[in-house]
């Protein structure tokens, strides 16, 4: 039986043994794209090398990519939904006037990336009989796009009769990878799990999403367009190959399981759950437990990218993870802190393919720990009021305002809602919860784009933090370490652990010292060195493992300083930067403050 460590790196040899780059994983935090909340597809954070904006590493790409969807959060809990999951990818990019080939380490299309997946489906000894595979069947609005026959015939080329081949519609065979940017037709592979997963109907057939066809593969997005703000498909210059396969669901297939939860992914957390709520074969309720599992595993990963619970964007998601997992902990009777205790368990069973979660476990703890005292007492006042409620209720009814109120002002899940008042008989109405929610997302949404931020305005505040990362070594003592980071056009706000509030006498120092380095105007240097080289230099690095298993990595240097001969600040980094610290002019730190026991966070704004 294939374990989930074994098959993340069976793929990836398989990829790179055929001329692929193996990348490490992008953090779950876009660094550059305004586009993106969480870093949702393993593309994601390769999108500018498919619009030709950047020169990728490789042509040949491979990786596995962590990711968060939380657009199906309300569905966590049956046997499919997740919101953390883990996509395998291999990508081919084009480049004009470089001829397609399998061999050798140029760019592929159509034909090598079915045959690869074909070959790699053999290597992993699945039962080529129980495969389906999907085209892009053609849709009537959009006529510039046609039915992918060439994807077909190769196939058929292949060996797949053609009863197997599907034409599907354009929800199920076109790929876009965002409401703007690049997109294309795709071909999928599908895996009959059996009679006994599906409806049972006659009629049942691949075509019928009753849980019985499962998509194990997306073999390739045929990225040849880029969809622009207005909804129209430009072809791009250069045709690429964008290939993933969730990680989850390749473990179901090959280990025999009845879900994803039933694999070596999920299993101890999930026996480590059923112990803590002393869950008897009687009275197990399976969808609480797989929704603790589901959003511990996912928190756990936001945290050790440095995420922090909050009330906006990303943070806002990583709160509702935590709190809904704590609330049907609550429901099974849990006691005590237990998304902290089983944030352990995650990293135990993935830090041999994450090795950042042991290096910041104790962190991921603490933060955990620090929100669920911060929702204890949230659930304790919920549940009063909640209480109060019903009394006054005889109706048997909740309405979707209150719920809604519940939800907005004390962060109360709306599914603990409709738990507790179920238990008592009482029905809530979601649709009216819904509607005040989806007049809330659009009020955010259009918050959002108000303040999207131009992935070359960011520079001086980017450069800004390295400043400042620096400047707190200088006076807080070298084991201070940046912890996380948002950047935007003229602010940042920079996280590193630290174990107390800093004194102003501190701040001041800081302060001055960021602004002594703008005074002097240093050089911002940009070189290309290897990670070790790097870290030799004393060079700091935010998300180690994201350096260490590349060739070559961006180090950014600031200075020398004249008085003492030494650089400012040496620091791996994507960019963009200022080219000299004067084009900053003032730095000033606004706010500094805990985000939770151990790690602190400095609000810093730059003129210039
Ligand atoms: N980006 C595509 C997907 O997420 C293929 O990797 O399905």
């Amino acid at each position: 039986m294939w374990s989930h460590n074994e098959i993340r790196n069976k793929f990836l040899e398989f990829f790179e043994k055929r001329g692929h780059l193996r990348l490490p994983s992008a953090s779950l935090i876009p660094e550059y794209d305004p586009t993106l909340l969480l870093t949702n597809s393993g593309m994601a954070p390769l999108k500018p090398y498919f619009l030709g904006q950047k020169n990728p590493p490789s042509l040949r790409l491979t990786d596995v990519q962590k990711c968060v969807r939380t657009d199906d959060i309300d569905e966590v809990g049956d046997i499919h939904h997740l919101t953390f999951f883990e996509m395998l990818g291999n990508w081919s990019i084009g480049q004009i006037g470089k001829p397609f080939g399998k061999e050798g380490r140029g760019p592929y299309f159509k034909k090598e990336a079915c045959e690869f997946a074909l070959e790699l489906l053999r290597e992993f000894g699945i039962d080529q009989g129980k495969l389906y595979f999907g085209v892009f069947g053609g849709d009537s609005g959009m006529s510039s796009v046609p039915p992918d026959n060439e994807t077909r015939q190769i196939w058929l080329d292949l060996g797949i009769r053609s009863e197997r081949i599907l034409g599907l519609p354009l929800k199920d065979s076109f790929w876009f990878s965002g409401p703007q940017g690049p997109c294309g037709p795709n071909t999928d592979v599908l895996y009959d799990l059996g009679p006994e997963f599906g409806c049972g109907r006659a009629d049942c057939g691949p075509t019928h999403d009753c849980g019985r066809f499962l998509e194990i593969w997306n073999a390739g997005v045929f990225m040849t367009y880029e969809r622009k703000a207005d909804g129209s498909l430009e072809s791009l210059p250069i045709k690429s190959v964008d290939a993933g396969a969730g990680l989850e669901r390749f473990a179901m297939v090959l280990q025999g399981g009845k879900s994803a939860y039933d694999t070596d992914l999920f299993k101890p957390l999930i026996s480590e759950i059923e112990s803590l709520a002393k869950i008897t074969a009687e009275r197990v309720n399976e969808r609480s437990v797989r929704i603790i599992a589901d959003h511990v595993r996912a928190s756990t990963f936001l945290a050790s990218d440095g995420l922090v619970p909050s009330n906006v964007e990303a943070g806002y998601v990583m709160r509702r993870l935590i709190r809904r997992a704590i609330a049907h902990g609550h429901l099974l009777g849990i006691e005590g802190y237990f998304v902290s205790e089983l944030s352990e368990t995650v990293v135990n069973e993935f830090q041999e393919a994450y090795p950042n979660l042991a290096q910041t476990h104790s962190v991921i703890h603490e933060l955990l720990e620090d929100e669920e005292k911060k929702f204890g007492d949230v659930l304790k006042r919920g549940m009063a009021e909640l209480d109060k409620y019903l009394r006054k209720n005889p109706n048997k009814k909740v309405g979707g305002d209150f719920a809604f109120r519940l939800y907005d002002s004390l962060g109360f899940p709306v599914d603990l809602t409709v738990d507790l008042a179920k238990a008592k008989g009482f029905d809530v109405d979601v649709a009216a919860f819904e509607e005040n929610l989806a007049r809330q997302k659009d009020r955010s949404r259009d918050a959002r784009a108000a303040t999207a931020y131009d992935p070359e305005k960011i520079k001086t505040a980017h450069t800004a933090a390295h400043l400042l990362n620096a400047a707190l070594k200088k006076i807080l003592g070298l084991e201070v370490h940046q912890m996380g980071q948002k950047i935007s056009e003229k602010s940042f706000r920079h996280d590193f652990n630290f174990s107390r509030k800093l004194t102003d006498v501190e701040l001041a120092k800081v302060e001055e010292l960021v602004n002594r380095a703008i005074a002097q105007n240093l050089p911002v240097e940009c070189l290309t060195t290897s990670f070790e080289e790097a870290r030799s230099q004393g060079a700091e690095a935010l998300f180690e493992e994201k350096y260490q298993s590349v060739d070559r990595v961006t180090l950014y240097r600031i200075g020398p300083e004249k008085t003492t001969g030494e650089y400012f600040s040496k620091e791996l980094c994507g960019g963009p930067h200022a080219h000299y610290t004067g084009e900053l002019k003032r730095f000033k730190i606004v706010k500094e403050e805990a985000v939770s026991s151990g790690v602190r966070r400095i609000r810093g704004e730059v003129e210039g």
